[in-house]
């Protein structure tokens, strides 16, 4: 366990003040943990600073006393990536939450890391624009954590990841430089784009302290249709179907363990009079602006096909949200279970073939247990949560778990697929990164972690280590 020497504690407290530097027992709970249970919180205090020369300033204290320290966005990770359990230093971004400008000609907003999702969300959609990336926990997760994770969401199929919609970064190294990447230009052909390796990296190549990020149109009248389906192969001949016949926002798919455990915890009616074994949910721009004899066209050529048993389609704006509510309520409702999360993804055209490996590997493994399925199916991505049995202790499951995991991983090994799609390596995944990525690229990794931050304080143990 690590202790900040009494000097550093006190630079801290004189830099930052007392509503800056944290270290009363609730708030080192608070910020020490994400939304993963698996390891108990315990960083030594928190350090919130208000501008980039107090993000320098704690860089270089750290570096100088050898302490550790764990960037910290809206703590909404799911891979225990702002985990802070061996007496790091929390460097939370959450005072460096404006909005700093909004350009409505170049279609960009900037801000700084620890604004709320929602609230650059809500600024775009003031100007009558969007910005695209969107997910269940964008009330609470900041800017900079997405980037951080390159955070994926329910409209990938559309707009990609974080990624796509980042056009300048202010990174602070390890060693408490400050470099200003892209400057939110559209184009920029100067050689290598370091912009890019900072996204997805965890913090621990550098602290994001704002962020330019590109706006797009919103989408024409958006409507959403839930699917009951028969089977898995059943979901993927819809996906081909609504490709061909619908410009998609969203192409989703829930388990009906994960309806029944929405519907059950949020006191909500099934969307559809039959229950199914699985469902899409999918969401598109209204083709033909409340004309729905072409949608219809196209759900009864799924039942034809054995491929739909029922469906439902939103005919107001309040009849979307709510079927949007039976898919992005599942993580939530079902955190109670502790469940041990896997995010794995491979090319669209390998889902049904690692559907059904999948499928065997857990009838095989995990027949005692309750397995609820939903993702983001429409771009590769399965979340298959393996929900925790009460006589069972966090340990015991985590270990059955993580060995069920090396043969799921195999299986995607195979097929060149992911061990984490768009919920990071942080701790829980970073013992399965060699089935994912060569030993030559976590060796270049760690040689650029070397180059960015030679003393390794920032978020040592995670992803990679020196
Ligand atoms: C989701 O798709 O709901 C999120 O990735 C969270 C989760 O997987 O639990
Ligand atoms: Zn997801």
């Amino acid at each position: 366990m690590i202790t900040p020497p009494p000097a550093m504690q006190q630079a801290l407290q004189e830099l930052l003040g007392p509503s800056g530097y944290l270290t009363d027992p609730s708030s080192l709970q608070e910020y020490g943990r994400d939304w993963t249970r698996f390891t108990p919180p315990a960083p030594s205090a928190v350090a919130l600073p208000g501008s980039i020369e107090d993000v320098q300033a704690i860089v270089r204290l750290a570096r100088q006393h050898r302490v550790p320290l764990v960037p910290s966005g809206g703590r909404t990770g799911l891979s225990g990536g702002a985990v802070a359990g061996q007496g790091e230093v929390v460097l939370s971004l959450a005072r460096m939450n404006r909005i700093l400008g909004l350009d409505t000609v170049g279609r960009s907003l900037s801000c700084e890391a620890g604004a709320i999702t929602g609230n650059v969300q809500a600024a775009a959609r003031a100007e009558g624009l969007i910005y695209p990336v969107d997910f269940a926990s964008s009330g609470s997760s900041q800017i900079g954590g997405n980037i951080a994770t390159n955070a994926g969401g329910i409209q990938v199929i559309r707009y990609g990841m974080t990624r796509n919609w980042v056009t300048g970064l202010k990174v602070v190294t390890g060693t408490g430089e400050l470099l200003e990447l892209n400057k939110g230009l559209i184009k920029n052909n100067t050689g290598l784009d370091f912009r890019h390796l900072m996204i997805g990296s965890e913090g621990v190549l550098g602290i994001i302290v704002e962020a330019t990020l590109a706006l797009a149109t919103p989408p024409r009248d958006p409507r959403v249709m839930v699917l009951g389906a028969p089977s898995m192969t059943a979901i993927m001949a819809i996906l081909e179907q609504c490709q061909g016949a619908l410009s998609l926002l969203a192409f989703e798919f829930l388990s009906d363990l994960a309806l029944e455990k929405v519907i059950n915890a949020h006191g909500l009616q099934p969307p559809l009079q039959a229950r199914a074994p699985f469902y899409a949910l999918v969401e598109f721009e209204d083709p033909a602006q409340g004309d729905d004899a072409p949608i219809l066209t196209l759900v009864e050529n799924c039942m034809a096909s054995g491929w739909v048993a029922d469906a439902v389609l939103s005919h107001s704006e309040a009849q979307r949200r709510s079927l949007w509510r039976l898919r992005e309520d599942i993580s939530e409702t079902i955190a109670k279970w502790t469940p041990y999360k896997n995010d794995i993804a491979t090319t669209v055209a390998n889902v049904p073939i690692l559907l059904e490996r999948v499928e065997a590997l857990i009838a095989d493994r995990y027949n005692d247990l309750e397995v609820v399925w939903y993702g983001h199916i429409g771009d590769g991505n399965l979340h298959l949560n393996i929900l925790k049995p009460e006589s069972s202790s966090v340990d015991a499951f985590q270990q059955r778990c993580a060995t069920v995991s090396r043969e799921l991983f195999g299986i995607l090994s195979d097929l060149g697929g992911s061990v984490s799609a768009e919920h990071g390596v942080g701790l829980l995944k970073k013992e399965f990164l060699t089935f994912s990525r060569s030993k030559t690229e976590i060796g270049l990794m760690r040689e650029i972690k070397k180059l960015l931050d030679p003393d390794g304080i920032l978020n040592p143990g995670k992803l990679i280590e020196l």
